[in-house]
């Protein structure tokens, strides 16, 4: 957990930081090409306008890949960060009639239902407490049509880790779930909050450093 000046509102972390946040990226997350790009590996090749729900799109790192597996796909992208979606906007002006941005948290969003051909999240939920994650993937399963996949890069920890990371937060955490703290959990954790919401195939797509890339579907027969 890096804790600077005492945490940070989020959207307030990431408008401060939205001109240089590529730039900090590519610098600062282990194989920043490939993992960006494994992120669009699920989907396969296609001219079809598919639905993706990006959620904490930011400013769009994931989708230069995605769009060029999907150059017509139509994308919605949620991020609390008025200045992140500002900066995607620009680098995707020619996609403009593809993105809806919706700048509010995806903690209160409505996804709707049965939406989605896949939900994508990039380094955002390792700010979340395991019950809100666990409800957030539970509205993001039900968010994707039968079949849809949900495809989540993200840092990941030791299961000690976790564990010193969690007291850590519960210590400071007493105030608003929109702060920016970081508390990655571990692979097994992940992959038991996923099954608990529903997602089966779950696979551990991508590995490298603190990065982890991991992907469920919803299952074909059922709700
Ligand atoms: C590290 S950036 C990742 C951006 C992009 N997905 C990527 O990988 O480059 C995290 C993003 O999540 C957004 N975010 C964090 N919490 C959020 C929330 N509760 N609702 C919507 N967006 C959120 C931040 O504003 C920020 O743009």
């Amino acid at each position: 957990m890096v804790i600077t000046e005492g945490p940070e509102k989020m959207d307030e972390f990431f408008n401060a930081r939205a001109e240089t946040y590529d730039q900090h990226m590519d610098a600062n997350v282990e194989d920043f090409q490939k993992f960006y790009r494994k992120i669009s590996h699920p989907i396969p090749k296609t001219s079809q306008e598919i639905k993706i729900l990006d959620l904490g799109c930011g400013t769009g790192l994931e989708l230069e890949y995605i769009f060029q597996k999907a150059p017509r796909a139509r994308i919605t992208g949620v991020d609390i960060s008025e200045k992140m979606l500002e900066i995607l906007l620009a680098k995707y002006r020619e996609k403009s009639q593809q993105i809806t941005v919706v700048n509010r948290s995806y903690l209160d969003f409505d996804f709707g239902a049965g939406l989605y051909d896949y939900v994508v999240s990039v380094m955002t939920f390792h700010h979340l407490d395991y019950d809100t994650k666990k409800s957030l993937y539970e509205r993001i399963n039900y968010s994707l049509k039968k079949g849809g996949k949900y495809i989540e890069g993200d840092y990941v920890v030791s299961k000690a880790r976790e564990g010193e990371l969690l007291t850590e937060y519960n210590e400071i955490k007493k105030r608003d779930s929109l702060y920016h703290l970081d508390i990655p959990f571990c692979r097994e954790t992940q992959e038991k909050l996923l099954r608990s919401a529903g997602f089966n195939k779950i696979q551990l797509l991508f590995s490298s450093g603190e990065s982890a890339i991991f992907v469920g579907e919803k299952p074909k027969e059922g709700p």
